[in-house]
């Protein structure tokens, strides 16, 4: 990676997308300690646009310290005033969202006018939701008789460790940030080192309101950066958000202090059509649910379809004409619906299972394949939609999460062995049902094992929903009241004898 973008190009960064001036650490931008940076390219490209600080053990010593420093007079703060922080963030968060927008496109690849803009926009609704939960973090009096007082006290957690990744590193972030502060932790996040600018943003417009040390924004790799957070003895929780591979580097890590962890994982989330649902409302959910607007680099993608034999092949041909009718370019144009993968490595992985299913002799491939290699799409980290019709939920592209945008659909024909199928995975994030008849469909979705099913409808988490993983997806809950609840505070018993 760093020899590939020593040579890259430079690029003079696009008008209205933010520029970094640092890390955020104790209310300051700073540089990392060693002074070694990380050039941040722009997908669409392959050109460096800009460079943020790669930071190491010394600035995660120094961002423990700074968050040590701030926690005692945070966690004092009345509640509702910390929502009224929240609330002020929220409102600078969406004047400043196009600006928002145009630097997560820029850093991503996500298309500005059907992903960035909408991830901008949520990440102030997150902060405005959280921001009115202040004083919903209440206890409990609990009968013990009438000589006891028993009650019960939500205290935060002390300092909370974050680690989030690149595929909408806005929206990840607002989900650590509001409810943790909200709650009366103070926190230390990482970003991810290839989508690290939107999220400075996102910290700069906090720290505006925050005192300084509450909010701690570093920058840097996972196992220089990550590695010494995950592991400082000072923290008191981790909240992860990315693989499934490393979210058990991030629970061991936990294992060994006793500390609670969050983990939002990978997914390989399956939608299950009914034969009576062969319309044009359906394919435009499993576009939407598959995430082909955002190269389907989601951990809900909805990336395995089983689609009825009745209508197999008739679905399959309206989803082929609307997707192809998308339009892959230029992420910061308008007219793009589709923008890029995020990087080389995953470009390269996204490619290699296209490959695998074209050399596979049981797989037909319905329609995409692998990218153009001369054009302007040849230019930056474009891939097509491509779509696999195969029997089998066995191989490897219905198993692995791609994280890119190549959709296996699978033929059924008995409702059971449909369901079977739909849970034959170890994640259980996300799940998709398509039918008319509301019994069936409601019957599918308590047989399917995620933490997450959505009949009739393939959109992204609102907040106010519990949203996690089941199995190998995840542990926890964030997204909402409760799981800020049960995520970032710890609870106290307190009970009084009154006889005295
Ligand atoms: P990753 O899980 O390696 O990265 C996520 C975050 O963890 C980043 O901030 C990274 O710097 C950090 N990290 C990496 N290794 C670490 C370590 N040893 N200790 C502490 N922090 C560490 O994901 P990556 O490499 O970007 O993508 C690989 C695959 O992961 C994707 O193809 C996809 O399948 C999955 N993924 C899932 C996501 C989700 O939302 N569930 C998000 C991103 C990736
Ligand atoms: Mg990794």
């Amino acid at each position: 990676m760093s020899t590939a973008i020593a040579e890259m190009k430079t690029q003079a960064q696009p008008a209205g997308t933010y520029k970094p001036k640092g890390m955020l650490i104790g209310g300051k931008w700073v540089e990392s300690a060693s002074g070694a940076r990380i050039i941040i390219e722009n997908p669409g490209k392959r050109t460096a646009v800009a460079e943020v600080p790669r930071a190491g053990e010394a600035d995660v010593n120094a961002a423990v310290e700074a968050a040590e420093k701030a926690f005692p007079a945070w966690k004092n703060v009345v509640p509702r005033e910390r929502g009224k922080i929240l609330l002020k963030i929220a409102e600078v968060l969406e004047a400043r969202s196009e600006e928002m927008a145009r630097t997560i496109a820029l850093e991503t690849g996500n298309a500005l006018r059907t992903q960035a803009r909408g991830e901008a926009k949520l990440a102030a609704d997150i902060f405005r939701y959280f921001g009115g939960l202040g004083s919903e973090l209440k206890g409990e009096t609990v009968p013990l008789g009438e000589h006891v007082l028993s009650y019960t006290r939500r205290e935060p957690i002390g300092i909370v460790g974050a680690i989030i990744p690149w595929n909408a590193p806005v929206m990840l972030g607002a989900l650590k940030i509001a409810p943790a502060l909200c709650a009366g932790n103070v926190l230390v996040m990482k970003a991810a080192e290839d989508a690290p600018m939107a999220v400075l943003l996102m910290a700069d417009i906090c720290q505006e309101f925050l005192p300084p040390g509450v909010l701690n924004v570093l920058t840097g790799y996972g196992q220089e950066c990550g590695g010494p957070l995950a592991n400082h003895p000072k923290i008191r929780k981790l909240s992860f958000t990315g693989s499934t591979e490393v979210g058990k580097v991030i629970m061991r890590a936990a294992a060994e202090r006793i500390v609670p962890v969050s983990l939002e994982l990978g997914g390989k989330s399956p939608s299950i059509v009914y034969p009576d649902a062969d319309e044009d409302w359906a394919v435009d959910g499993i576009i939407n649910a598959m995430r082909f607007t955002r190269q389907s680099q989601s951990c809900t993608a909805g990336s395995r379809m089983f689609l009825h034999e009745d209508i197999f092949d008739s679905f399959l041909r309206k989803l082929e004409k609307k997707t192809t009718a998308l339009k892959i370019g230029d992420p910061l144009d308008e007219a793009s619906d589709i923008g890029t993968i995020i990087n080389n490595k995953q470009y390269t992985k996204v490619c290699k299972y296209v490959q695998d299913g074209l050399d596979r002799s049981d797989a037909k491939l319905v329609f995409g394949g692998l990218p153009p290699k001369t054009g302007p799409l040849s230019e930056g980290y474009f891939t097509m939609p491509t779509v696999f019709a195969d029997r089998s939920n066995d191989w490897r592209l219905a198993r692995e999460e791609i994280f890119g945008p190549v959709l296996v659909a699978i033929r059924w024909s008995d409702e059971a062995e449909a369901i079977r199928m739909a849970n034959d995975s170890h994640y259980g994030l996300a799940a998709y049902v398509w039918t008319h008849d509301i019994g069936k469909g409601l019957r599918a979705a308590h047989a399917i094992e995620s933490g997450w099913v959505q009949v009739n409808q393939g959109g992204g988490q609102t907040p106010g929903m519990s949203y996690g993983g089941y199995k190998q997806s995840g542990l926890g809950r964030e997204f909402s009241l409760e799981g800020m609840l049960d995520s970032f505070t710890q609870r106290k018993s307190v009970t009084v004898n009154l006889a005295v």
